[in-house]
C-alpha cells in the first residue's frame, strides 16, 4: 500500500501536510550528494550549519506553502515563527528540517522531524498535537507517522513512492537497547544511577549522534534513548518543540512513553520556541524507572 492510500480517511489538511513533506524529503535525500559542503554559518543555537540544513529548511517551508494548510511554522533553523499568508487551513507546524546533521559527513543516518497542531499553535503542549512524523535517511529512506491512529512506517521504493513497511508499530517491551548523550563526567548523579541500573540489567549501548536514527533503534528493538541535563547543557540539549515533542508523540502512539525525569515531555508547556529539555524516551518500564530514580 502506498502512503497516499494509507492516508485516505484521515483529516485532509494533515494528509496534505504529510504528503507534501514526503515529496520534499525526496529532494532532501538527493541533496546529500549535491550539497555536501560546509556553508560556514551558524544557526540560532550557535551550531555549525551545513548548507544542507538551510536547503532542507527551505524545502520544508515550500512543502508547507504547497499544502496551503499551514498558518504558522516554527523551524529549528529560524529564530522566529514564520507566518504563511497564503493558506486555507490553520495548522501550526514545528520542524527540525535536518536532525543529526553532523552525521552527514560520516554518512550515518539523519532525519526530518515534524509535529502538527491545529489552530496555528506551535507553542503548545506536545499532547495537543494532531499528528507527528519523521523521515529517516538511512540505507532506506523511511517515513514514520502517526495521526493518533497507530504508528506506521513507509519506505521509498525504486519507483520513488513511499510504500508500507510496517503498520501499527509497537515498541517491543523486551528490547534492551539504550542511548545517552552528553559527557559521562557531566551527567547528574541520578542519571548515572539510571544508566548503571540499565547496565546491570544488560542493556546494550547504541548511540550514533543522530536523534532520529537513535530513536528508530528504540522503536524497532525496544529500550530507551536519553539526553540528560549536563554541565554543558543544563536544560538538556534536545529541543522540546522540534525534536522531543514529535518523537514523544510517536512514542506514545507506539505504546511507549517519555519524560524529562519529572513529568511527561508531552505535558510541558513551552515558553519559547528554542526551549530545550532533558529527555528519556522509549519503553514504558524504562521511562518509569527513569522517573523513579530522577524525581
Ligand atoms: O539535533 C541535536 C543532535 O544532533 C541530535 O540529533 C543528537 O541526538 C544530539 O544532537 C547529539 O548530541 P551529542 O553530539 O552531544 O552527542
Ligand atoms: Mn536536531
Amino acid at each position: 500500500m502506498l502512503l497516499e492510500e494509507h492516508l485516505d480517511g484521515i483529516d485532509k489538511g494533515i494528509k496534505s501536510i504529510i504528503l507534501n513533506v514526503a515529496e520534499k524529503s525526496k529532494e532532501i535525500q538527493k541533496a546529500f550528494f549535491s550539497h555536501n559542503m560546509l556553508a560556514g554559518t551558524k544557526n540560532v543555537y550557535g551550531e555549525q550549519q551545513l548548507e544542507l540544513d538551510k536547503f532542507a529548511d527551505k524545502l520544508v517551508l515550500s512543502a508547507m506553502e504547497n499544502s496551503e494548510m499551514v498558518k504558522n511554522l516554527a523551524s529549528e533553523e529560524q529564530s522566529e515563527i514564520v507566518q504563511i499568508v497564503k493558506c486555507k487551513g490553520d495548522y501550526g507546524v514545528v520542524v527540525d528540517p535536518l536532525d543529526g546533521v553532523s552525521c552527514v559527513k560520516t554518512n550515518l543516518s539523519v532525519g526530518t522531524i515534524l509535529g502538527v497542531f491545529d489552530e496555528g499553535a506551535v507553542l503548545e503542549k506536545g499532547k495537543k498535537m494532531d499528528a507527528a512524523m519523521y523521515v529517516l535517511y538511512g540505507p532506506l529512506t523511511s517515513l514514520v507517522y502517526t495521526a493518533k491512529d497507530g504508528v506506521h512506517e513507509f519506505v521509498l521504493n525504486p519507483k520513488n513512492k513511499f510504500e508500507l513497511r510496517a503498520e501499527n508499530i509497537k515498541i517491543p517491551e523486551k528490547g534492551k537497547l539504550y542511548g545517552s548523550g552528553g559527557f559521562r563526567r557531566e551527567w547528574p548523579k541520578k542519571h548515572l544511577e539510571f544508566i548503571e541500573r540499565l547496565h546491570k540489567e544488560k542493556y546494550k549501548l547504541r548511540f550514533s549522534g543522530s536523534f532520529t536514527a537513535d530513536f528508530q533503534q528504540i522503536l524497532s528493538y525496544g529500550g530507551v534513548f536519553s539526553y540528560p541535563a549536563t554541565k554543558s547543557y543544563p536544560n538538556g540539549k534536545l529541543r522540546l518543540l522540534f525534536e522531543c515533542n514529535p518523537v514523544s508523540f510517536i512514542t506514545k502512539h507506539a505504546g511507549g512513553d517519555s519524560t524529562n525525569g519529572k513529568k511527561s515531555i508531552l505535558e510541558i508547556k513551552p515558553e519559547k520556541i528554542s526551549q530545550r529539555t532533558p529527555i528519556y524516551v522509549g519503553g514504558k518500564k524504562e521511562t518509569e524507572l527513569a522517573e523513579k530514580i530522577l524525581k
